[in-house]
């Protein structure tokens, strides 16, 4: 039996999903040999039999662009923002994505691109990011213990891009009596959130406007794997400076970006990668915490922060402090007990 009736008689039993799928499969390898052959728009044509079982999906078209640029075909990667565009994908996702494709590095991502994305993608978000080896909570508890912050305590904790709430087990013991606040931009992601139940309080907005965040003061702010849609830091750094209480701590993780090439070199210190998520320079990140008046406490290497295809996301995990009194947790008391 020839390999294309092999295919006819399969594609007989499957659901047009698993068909999708299973043409998915066959354009990942045609792909892979194509751009070793160097024949990058070869590489875009094995995924017509693809695109024609999705006609109206910009979506699929838009992530495939990254993938594309990610490979250093550039060309290819805009004529499918272009088909994308077509299809009527939003412009705010579309001036991203091709912002990223051409190495662009804007200040801020359009924050109706960020909603929109975490809100399509809201119902899947959980599992996606287990099967990528999420360490984003863990990476936070062990941030959190490096500073001796108590198992439970009763902290005011406000969570930044709170998400659906993976960062809760870590948090809820903390917050205790003190209130545990999450906000985030997406109303889905939100929805999730609640349902997961913990919070105290949940809000939507954007934690770059002043407007959109609670009253402070808190003894801790978390952003765990945010500021990957953010280029510039220092206007909100600064807005987290403004919540936090005297000698309160703000802990986040930034997705690093590689030492010694890239756009970013001599630049601005952050780059915005063909995937459309920033990395940022750990000197550039102290540097926009000092301005905005935190101190670095704690920044610590994380070699995987999830994996991106077989690549491990290297990440900074970092501790700042609201200069100003006596540090949280046990290790500014005197006695060392925590209490
Ligand atoms: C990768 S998820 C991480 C969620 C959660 N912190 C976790 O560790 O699972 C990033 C979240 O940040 C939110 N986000 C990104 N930019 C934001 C902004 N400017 N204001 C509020 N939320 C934002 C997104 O909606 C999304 O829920």
């Amino acid at each position: 039996m020839s390999g294309s009736e092999t295919e006819v008689e399969f594609s007989k039993d499957m659901t047009p999903e698993e068909a999708l799928e299973a043409a998915k499969g066959r354009a990942a390898g045609a792909y892979s040999a194509a751009m070793q052959a160097g024949d990058k728009w070869g590489a875009l044509a094995v995924w017509d039999e693809v695109f024609a079982m999705a006609p109206e999906d910009w979506q699929m078209r838009s992530n495939l662009a990254t993938i594309l640029a990610g490979h250093g075909a550039v060309e290819q990667a805009l004529e499918l923002l272009d088909r994308a565009e077509a299809l009527g994908a939003p412009a705010s996702t579309l001036d991203q994505f091709r912002a990223a494709v051409k190495g662009e590095a804007p200040a801020r991502p359009d924050m109706e691109y960020v909603q929109h994305m975490f809100d399509r993608g809201a119902d899947a978000f959980d599992e996606r990011l287990a099967s990528v080896g999420y360490q984003g909570p863990a990476t936070m508890e062990l941030l959190m213990l490096s500073m001796d912050l108590p198992l439970e305590a009763d902290y005011r904790v406000l969570d930044l891009g709170c998400g659906t709430g993976l960062c809760l087990p870590h948090l809820r013991p903390r917050a205790g009596k003190g209130g545990l606040v999450g906000v985030d931009i997406s109303g889905e992601m939100l929805r999730l959130a609640e349902a997961r139940g913990g919070y105290d309080r949940l809000m939507q907005g954007d934690i770059s406007k002043a407007e959109d965040l609670p009253e402070g003061p808190f003894d801790l702010v978390t952003a765990a794997e945010v500021f990957n849609y953010f280029g510039e830091l220092r206007h909100t750094f600064a807005l987290i400076h403004d919540l936090l209480a005297p000698a309160g701590l703000f802990i986040a993780t930034f997705e690093a970006a590689p030492d010694g090439d890239g756009p970013d070199k001599d630049g601005p210190g952050f780059r915005l990668q063909p995937s459309a998520r920033y990395q940022h320079r750990m000197e550039f990140v102290a540097a926009e915490a000092e301005a905005a008046g935190l101190t670095v406490a704690l920044a610590a290497e994380i070699d995987s922060l999830r994996k991106e295809g077989a690549r491990d996301v290297p990440a900074h995990g970092v501790v700042f402090q609201r200069a100003q009194g006596a540090a949280l947790g046990p290790q500014n008391d005197g006695d060392g007990d925590g209490e």
